[in-house]
């Protein structure tokens, strides 16, 4: 006779759990998560001895958060009142995700997507409805909003991870309009993109956005996210749901002083971009079709030799995502952008194996 705790375990393993990258020597190769290698490690190593220096960890980060908050009001453009820390953009998927939804209610997203949102909607006990969008990645609204109709949250990553797309804002606007539950953007990914949904916020009452200082302002070690949303949801997530002290003192401490060091992050960004559409021309060059991107990695399409080329890659100290059959595509693998260096060698590699 198995106890209810032991079923309760069955059942929590029976879900899909989120598949942690391989976790080989941190290097130039690492292009399968999608962080920022470009940010010079001299400047940010510069930035976290300044942060030591003027921290102290014996005390919850309560003054320096708040801090924070008003630096990304001045940064953003918009009132502190709508902006809630967290420990990284999972962690605010997570609550918000808890703070709406109840076993048996309804999360909808897009496919392909990032897989959070179906993982944490499941542990949630939700029922997790992916809508495919169309074989060129735009939204089939009318699908969408289907689908969506009564449920409690819809998740739309913009740009969309693995596909790299951005969704037009008037469709996201559509779609706040038309949805009765909360529209939740994750935009991962936007400083990377030609627009964000940011004046939305001041539009529509049922927008959510999600930030992190883990793409282009290269703190994925650090764990800081931020989430944005009419005032009176900010609050109640801040007051009810967030943990009291979600983040530490001197993750706060550094992005602030990375947020100081804004026009060398826009230095980075810049090549990133350069750097993505070089990838892009060198592998069409090769034959192989790589979707545009307005964030800091490229999806391409391998067909039958993909898995080979994931491996010839990995052998070579290239670590890239194998993402499998998108929509009516065939076998897609996902590079994060690199220095030209990094870019090369892939290049070079990926003809090894296809040219
Ligand atoms: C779309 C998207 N949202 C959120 C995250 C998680 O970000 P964080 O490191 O802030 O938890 C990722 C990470 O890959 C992502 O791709």
């Amino acid at each position: 006779m198995s106890t209810w705790w032991e079923r309760r375990l069955d059942e929590l393993d029976a879900l899909e759990g989120y598949p942690v990258p391989e976790a080989d020597e941190l290097s130039e190769g690492k292009l399968d998560a999608n962080e920022n290698v470009l940010l010079p490690k001299a400047l940010l190593v510069a930035l976290a001895q300044r942060a030591l220096e003027t921290l102290d960890p014996r005390f919850y980060a309560i003054e320096e958060a708040r801090a924070l908050v008003r630096d990304l009001s001045r940064y953003l453009g918009i009132d502190a009142a709508h902006i809630v820390l967290g420990s990284g953009g999972d962690q605010l998927i997570d609550l918000v995700t808890r703070m709406f939804v109840d076993t048996g209610t309804r999360v909808v997203t897009i496919a392909p997507t990032y897989s959070f949102y179906r993982i944490r909607g499941a542990l949630a006990g939700a029922r997790v409805i992916e809508v495919p969008l169309r074989e060129d990645f735009s939204l089939d609204l009318e699908a969408l909003l289907r689908a969506a109709y009564g449920a409690r949250l819809l998740f739309l990553c913009s740009p969309n991870n693995p596909t790299g797309n951005q969704f037009p804002l008037a469709e996201i606007e559509q779609l706040a309009r038309e949805f009765s539950g909360l529209l939740v953007v994750d935009e991962a990914y936007v400083e990377f993109a030609a627009e964000t949904a940011l004046p939305l916020l001041a539009r529509s009452a049922n927008v959510v956005l999600l930030r992190t200082f883990s793409k282009a302002f290269g703190l994925a070690g650090m764990r800081l996210g931020y989430l944005l949303a009419p005032p009176r949801l900010s609050r109640i997530f801040a007051e009810k749901v967030q943990y009291p002290y979600p983040v530490n003192t001197f993750a706060v401490r550094f992005a602030r002083l990375l947020l100081d060091a804004y026009d060398e992050v826009c230095a980075t960004i810049e090549i990133i971009k350069r750097e993505r559409e070089w990838l892009r021309a060198e592998l069409r060059a090769l034959g192989v079709r790589a979707f545009p991107s307005q964030a800091n990695f490229v999806l391409f399409e391998v067909g039958d030799r993909a898995r080979a080329l994931w491996r010839h890659l990995a052998e070579h100290g290239l670590r890239v995502k194998y993402i499998g059959e998108v929509l009516g595509h065939g076998a897609c693998l996902r590079a994060t952008v690199g220095s030209r260096e990094t870019n090369r060698a892939l290049i070079a590699r990926i003809r090894e194996v296809l040219g």
